[in-house]
C-alpha cells in the first residue's frame, strides 16, 4: 500500500484498491455516488479516504402512537424483519392506547482525569477556591448554550477509588436539543487548561498533571422511559387466549431479567429498533449502544432493559434507558436523509425524539418476544431470508412468486433455494 495514501486523489485511491483487487472496475465503488457533485463531496468529507458510498435500506414503520401523536418512524437497517416487526407492534399498541413516554432527566456528563501526589486535602481546597474562576472562564464557550436554556449544572472533584493519586473533575451540563459532544469537550478542555494554570501558579507543577478530558458516553442521568399497557380482556392473540399469552410473555421477559445469556440477545433485539432510528436521524448509534449496555449492567449484573408486570388484569410493559441524542447540529442538517427523518417526525426536540426512540425499542422487543413465544422467530425471518437468497441468484419475478408459494411450509436454506431454482428452472 502506498505511503501517504490519504494524500492521493479519490480516483488514485480507487485505482489502488482496484489494483489490490486485481481488477479494473468494481460495482460498489464509483457507481454508488450521488449525482449532485456538491452533495457527493459533502459525504466524502464526513470521513477520510472515502472512495464510495455504502448504502443501507431506509424503511419506515407506520402506525406509531406515541404520547397521543401518530408517527411514521424512519428506520435504517440491513436486517430483514426488523421494520416489519416494529410496524406490527406499532399497529397492535395503537389499538390499545399507544406508548406513553417520560423523560426522567437530561443531564450529560464529562470528566477531566488528573493526578496529584501530595495530600488530597490541598487539591480539594484549591479546586473549591478556584471553581468560580474556572466557571467564569468558560463563559465564551457556554454563552450560547446558556441562552438556549442549557449550560453547566455543576462541577465537582472526586477521588478515583482504586487508583492511587488519581482524581476526576465531573462536569454536568444540559445541552438542550444538541447531542453536545463538542460543547462538552470544549468546556472540559477549557477548564482543564485553566485548572492546570492555577496549579502551576501555586508551584504544584511537579505534583499535578492533567491526564485527559472527555465527555462520558455513559449518561445515566439522561434517561427516558416508555410504557404500554392494556386490560387482559378475553381476546385472542396469535391463536392464544390473551391472559395465557401475556403470562407467557411476562415469563419470557423475566427470563431475560434473570439470565444474562438471554438478556444480551433480548437487548440486542431492542437495539435493532433503537439503532435504526438513531442512525436514520444522523445520531451516533455507537454511543447509544455503549451506554445502553452499561446501563443494563448498572446493578452489577447485566439484565433486560424492558420490564413486564401483571397486576389486577392489567398487563404493562416498559423500557427505561439513557439516550443521549441531538436534533440539531451534527449530521442532522448535513445528511439529506437525516433531515428527511427529522421532517418525517415533525422536527422533534431532543426530549421528544428520546421518547420516540425508546418507544421503538419497546415495540421491537414486543414483536420479537411475541414471535418467540408463539410461532418461533424463524417463520418471519425465513420469509425475508428467502427473498434475499432469491435475490443472490437473480431470480425472476415469476421464480420469486412460485418460490414463495413452494417454501410457505418448508425450511429455507441457501442450498434448498438453489435446488429449487435448478429443479424449476425449466418450468418457470
Ligand atoms: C434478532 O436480530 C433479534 C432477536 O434475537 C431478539 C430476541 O431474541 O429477542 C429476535
Amino acid at each position: 500500500m502506498n505511503i501517504g495514501f490519504s494524500k492521493l486523489t479519490k480516483q488514485e485511491k480507487i485505482d489502488v484498491i482496484l489494483a489490490e483487487l486485481n481488477c479494473s472496475e468494481k460495482v460498489g465503488l464509483v457507481d454508488t455516488e450521488y449525482k449532485e457533485e456538491a452533495l457527493q463531496k459533502r459525504f466524502e468529507n464526513f470521513s477520510e479516504n472515502t472512495i464510495a458510498n455504502f448504502h443501507l435500506p431506509y424503511g419506515v414503520a407506520p402506525n406509531f402512537l406515541i404520547d397521543k401523536k401518530e408517527y411514521i418512524l424512519p428506520m435504517v437497517t440491513e436486517e430483514s424483519s426488523v421494520v416489519a416487526a416494529a410496524a406490527k407492534a406499532a399497529k397492535f399498541w395503537s389499538q390499545h392506547g399507544g406508548f406513553q413516554t417520560k423523560i426522567e432527566s437530561m443531564i450529560k456528563i464529562g470528566h477531566i482525569y488528573c493526578t496529584f501526589d501530595l495530600d488530597k486535602k490541598i487539591l480539594f481546597k484549591i479546586f473549591e477556591n478556584s471553581k468560580e474562576i474556572l466557571l467564569n472562564k468558560t463563559i465564551e464557550i457556554t454563552k450560547r448554550m446558556d441562552e438556549r436554556g442549557g449550560g453547566i449544572e455543576s462541577l465537582q472533584l472526586k477521588t478515583l477509588p482504586g487508583l492511587k493519586n488519581t482524581y476526576k473533575i465531573i462536569l454536568k451540563v444540559k445541552t438542550c436539543d444538541a447531542m453536545g459532544a463538542n460543547f462538552i469537550n470544549s468546556t472540559l478542555e477549557n477548564i482543564a487548561e485553566n485548572f492546570n494554570e492555577i496549579m502551576c501558579d501555586q508551584y504544584f507543577e511537579n505534583h499535578f498533571e492533567i491526564i485527559f478530558s472527555i465527555l462520558s458516553n455513559y449518561t445515566p442521568e439522561c434517561v427516558v422511559s416508555s410504557k404500554v399497557s392494556l386490560k387482559m380482556d378475553d381476546f385472542q392473540i396469535d391463536g392464544m387466549n390473551s391472559v395465557d399469552f401475556f403470562k407467557k410473555f411476562k415469563k419470557a421477559i423475566d427470563i431475560a431479567k434473570f439470565d444474562t445469556d438471554r438478556a444480551v440477545t433480548h437487548n440486542k433485539g431492542i437495539m435493532n429498533g433503537i439503532d435504526s432510528l438513531v442512525l436514520a436521524t444522523g445520531n451516533d448509534f455507537r454511543a447509544i449502544e455503549a451506554c445502553a449496555h452499561a446501563y443494563a449492567a448498572r446493578s452489577g449484573r447485566y439484565t433486560s432493559l424492558t420490564n413486564a408486570e401483571i397486576e389486577n388484569d392489567i398487563f404493562s410493559f416498559s423500557i427505561e434507558l439513557p439516550i443521549s441524542i441531538g436534533t440539531i447540529g451534527g449530521l442532522t442538517k448535513l445528511h439529506p436523509l437525516a433531515t428527511l427523518s427529522l421532517d418525517l417526525l415533525d422536527n422533534p426536540s431532543a426530549r421528544v425524539l428520546m421518547g420516540i426512540i425508546a418507544s421503538l425499542g419497546l415495540a421491537q422487543n414486543f414483536s420479537a418476544v411475541r414471535s418467540l413465544i408463539t410461532t418461533g422467530i424463524q417463520k418471519g425471518h425465513m420469509r425475508m431470508h428467502l427473498l434475499n437468497i432469491l435475490g443472490q441468484f437473480d431470480a425472476s419475478e415469476e421464480q420469486v412468486k412460485v418460490a414463495k408459494d413452494f417454501f410457505s411450509d418448508k425450511v429455507v436454506s441457501y442450498s434448498s433455494v438453489r435446488s429449487f431454482l435448478i429443479e424449476h428452472s425449466q418450468s418457470i
